[in-house]
């Protein structure tokens, strides 16, 4: 042998090693890098001395050049198919064994009574293969036929990782047939189709069919791209090598030779009840296996008894397949109806004709979300491919088009059932009234909530669709209550899941300030119904259930702790208050971002959407969650409830002036619907002569601008913007740290006269916010007179009484110390 003879067989040999250790031992000794440069060496020395390749060269693994078609094999020895033991077809068949049982009985009759051993081991849904080996070196491969005839597909099994290409270890047996199955992962399969998804290429439906169509590759280059597995479950034929006399030394010595077999899943047991329960366990392990297998394999371990036993009909006595309930199941869609999480998640939900499916009968399958049901395209009168595995919530898989009830164009136009349609032109064909259309549109999700009518909201980057009801939707006021009491949030003590779950199931409380409102009686009636309902489903007496709570801890005391718990949480640093109320996209974070801009609750209300997206870490769409919340009526009033009821959040000093962040350039490039940039928007504002009331009146601005500003909505944002800047919070004021103006606060206004800049609804509004009072005749008691243009004889009085006249700048100088 020369050197270059060596160094191929070396290669060969090195790099078989490494392959078995990463695909079949699932432990590579050497990194990637190193495997594809010994590799690439190994190639190029064949390249060089084509006669020089070995048979089981890894370099075969890529695929060799694409057939007109596979040749016959037929088999020495035939691939059978196995009996089943009976699987429930529907929950009224009982779920036993009795098939198995009868299946023993059967074998103990076939051994004159002898009690054999069974080997039991995963029943593998893929495809039968048949391996031959002659001295070591895989040289014919052939799928399962009609168990006599086969095809030949050795190159393509050639290119499955973890086929040894030649056997391991010495004295090899000079003929082998290796039976077993070849398969896709679940993972390899999710990926390959999510990769046909991507290229617009057909779907496979499931791992076995994709395993099937890429082992029936003519292009074996193609099968060398799809990740084959393959697991041996028996040997068909020996001739030297190990002495075998059982069906359990079998699967081991083909993992010395260097197949993969399902380690942890197969064993070898005394009896049929041990046999049972490891198919208990297997049945529970089946949804976390990497593979599918559609039930278990159980064989008589000795081969001698194997043969006593014999076969009938094409299957052996020896052995039985023991299904599991299919994971799978065709039904139809009867409706599509929504449903709303805890956390306002909107889900599409498929309601079925009732179908037994992974052991149970199923009436619901998840749709996910729009986009999903979409992509799937599933509709009303479809039927579908639902799943159930283990305990996974069943989902519909995908639509069997085939059979989608369909009817002609005139058949619609007679009976209006598929409007959508007519939305677009009717192409003028002769024979259009007899086109076959769907009789039921493609789904889309409601716009409203069908529990709180509240809009369905989604954010463009998000495949969920929301509730925008959050407190006011039943669905979630449990999950928005238990946020409230949260640690982070009010910090209740006392209040903690389960009582909340409690008082909402019970109806006892709704809003938040419904918490501030319990008292003694109504808390110790939540417990005693909550007992009774614990006892009820323990099966216990009620007497008894109430007995326990006593001996723990007395239920007034209980209560008391709780109320307790309430008042103390009633000062919450406001930080703390907005972060409870639970707006969208309003985490710990955004809340102290808020509070310390803004110092005051009513500021943080009022704030319009674009001061709201200046803030550092708030960006347009946390903003108009901010907004959207806050100008809800329903928010508002539960909010005004919680102040009634005593909670007072309490103010934070500002640290740094808002006008530091709410520059006229930065907001103006925050408007909604209005695209520009900071430097054109501060173009903008100096041509507006920096003021808004030119923004929202000058004909002189450019059109896009006057096209905005022309929307009700957008002048009516920037009348609000106005009036936010002109008493914008800032640091010094006395009237944020402290709370109240105590130049205004209390104190009467009377506004007389034409402002320059303010309407007077604007002036008493910022009065009224400042703590201050505004009437409307002037008496001694009035503390100032506010006088515009054409004071008339409120001014007057004014002076005969010697109140205070202030003129618009001295009123904002008071307003803003
Ligand atoms: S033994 C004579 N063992 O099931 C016994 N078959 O109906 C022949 N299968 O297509 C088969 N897992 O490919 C056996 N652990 C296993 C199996 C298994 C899957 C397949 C086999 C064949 C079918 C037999």
């Amino acid at each position: 042998m020369n050197n270059t003879a060596r160094r191929i067989q070396e290669l060969t040999e090195q790099l078989n090693r490494y392959a078995y250790e990463y695909y079949t031992l699932d432990a590579p000794t050497v990194p990637d890098a190193e495997y594809d440069r010994l590799f690439r060496e190994l190639e190029a020395l064949e390249a060089a001395h084509p006669d020089l390749r070995l048979p089981e060269s890894p370099t075969q693994r890529v695929g060799g050049m694409p057939l007109d078609g596979f040749e016959s094999v037929r088999h020495t020895v035939p691939m059978l198919s196995l009996n089943n033991a009976f699987s429930p077809q529907d929950e009224n068949d009982a779920f036993d064994h009795a098939e198995m049982l009868a299946f023993d009985e059967r074998v103990r009759g076939g051994l004159s009574g002898v009690q054999p051993e069974y080997v039991i081991e995963p029943k593998f849904d893929g495809l039968a293969i048949s391996l031959l080996y002659r001295n070591g070196v895989l040289v014919q491969a052939a799928t399962r036929g009609d168990g006599t005839t086969g095809e030949d597909v050795t190159q393509n099994i050639k290119t499955i990782a973890n086929i040894p290409l030649k056997l391991r270890g010495d004295n090899l047996p000079s003929l082998l047939e290796v039976r077993g199955e070849v398969l896709m992962l679940k993972a390899d399969f999710a990926a390959l189709n999510e990769k046909q998804a991507a290229d617009n290429q057909k779907l496979f439906a499931n791992p076995r069919n994709a395993a099937a169509g890429s082992l029936r590759q003519l292009d074996s280059r193609i099968t060398a791209k799809r990740r084959l597995h393959f697991f041996a479950y028996g040997i068909a034929h020996i001739e030297g090598g190990a002495r075998l006399e059982e069906h359990i030394q079998e699967l081991a010595y083909l993992s010395e030779l260097g197949f993969s077999l399902p380690h942890g899943q197969f064993g070898v047991f005394p009896n049929i009840a041990e046999i049972l329960a490891f198919y208990e366990h297997m049945s529970q392990k089946r949804p976390e296996l990497p593979y599918e297998i559609d039930g278990m394999v159980v064989k008589v371990n000795s081969l001698a008894q194997q043969e006593t036993l014999g076969f009938v009909s094409r299957a052996p006595r020896w052995a039985i397949a023991h299904k599991f309930p299919a994971e799978e199941a065709l039904t139809v869609v009867e409706a599509i109806d929504v449903q709303v999480g805890r956390t306002g998640a909107v889900t599409p939900v498929a309601r079925l004709q009732p179908v037994f499916v992974g052991g149970v009968t199923v009436t619901n399958a998840t749709l996910h979300n729009e986009g999903e049901t979409q992509r799937k395209d599933v509709r009303v009168g479809d039927t579908v491919v639902v799943r159930r595995a283990g305990d996974v919530i069943p989902e519909v898989v995908r639509v069997v088009f085939e059979r989608r009830p369909m009817q002609t164009i005139a058949e619609t136009v007679s009976d209006g059932l598929q409007k959508d349609l007519f939305a677009e032109p009717v192409r003028p064909s002769e024979n259009v009234q007899n086109e076959q259309i769907p009789l039921y549109p493609q789904y889309r999700l409601p716009e409203h909530c069908p529990i709180c009518a509240s809009e369905i909201e989604r954010e463009e980057s998000e495949a969920v669709a929301r509730c925008s009801g959050g407190m006011l939707c039943q669905a979630q006021r449990a999950q928005g209550l238990i946020h409230f009491a949260s640690r982070k949030a009010m910090d209740i003590d006392g209040l903690g899941q389960r009582q909340i779950e409690q008082l909402v199931a019970q109806n006892l409380v709704q809003h938040f300030a419904d918490l501030y409102r319990l008292d003694v009686p109504t808390l110790q009636l939540m417990k005693e119904n909550a007992d009774k309902e614990q006892a009820a489903d323990a099966g216990e007496t009620v007497s008894d259930g109430l007995k326990t709570t006593a001996k723990k801890q007395s239920p007034t005391k209980w209560a008391e702790n709780i109320l307790a718990g309430i008042e103390a949480s009633k000062q919450p640093e406001l930080a703390r208050f907005l972060f409870a109320l639970g707006i969208r996209h309003v985490g710990e974070r955004t809340a102290k971002s808020l509070a310390q801009a803004f110092g005051t609750l009513e500021n943080v209300r009022r704030a319009p959407e674009p001061v709201l997206a200046c803030l550092p870490d708030i960006g347009t769409v946390v903003a108009r969650s901010i907004t959207h919340f806050f100008a809800q009526p329903e928010q508002q009033a539960m909010i005004d409830e919680l102040l009634a009821v005593g909670v007072v959040p309490q103010n934070q000093t500002i640290s740094l002036p808002l006008s530091q962040y709410v520059t006229p350039a930065k907001w103006l490039s925050r408007l909604p619907g209005f695209k520009i940039s900071e430097t054109k928007a501060a173009a903008l504002w100096d041509l507006a002569g920096k003021n808004i009331d030119s923004l929202l009146n000058d004909n002189a601005l450019n059109a896009d601008w006057q096209q905005w500003r022309n929307q009700p909505e957008n002048a009516a944002l920037l009348l609000s913007m106005r009036q936010f800047l002109e008493q914008m919070p800032s640091e010094n004021k006395a009237s944020v740290s402290d709370g109240l103006n105590q130049a205004v606060a209390g104190k009467t206004f009377v506004l007389t006269g034409t402002l320059p800049t303010l309407k007077r609804d604007e002036a008493q509004a910022m009065i009224e916010a400042a703590g201050g009072k505004v009437s409307g005749s002037v008496s001694k008691k009035t503390d100032y007179v506010v006088a515009g243009e054409a004071a008339g004889s409120k001014l007057e009085k004014a002076n005969a009484l010697g109140v205070a006249v202030l003129d618009e700048a001295q009123l904002m100088a008071l307003l803003n110390p």
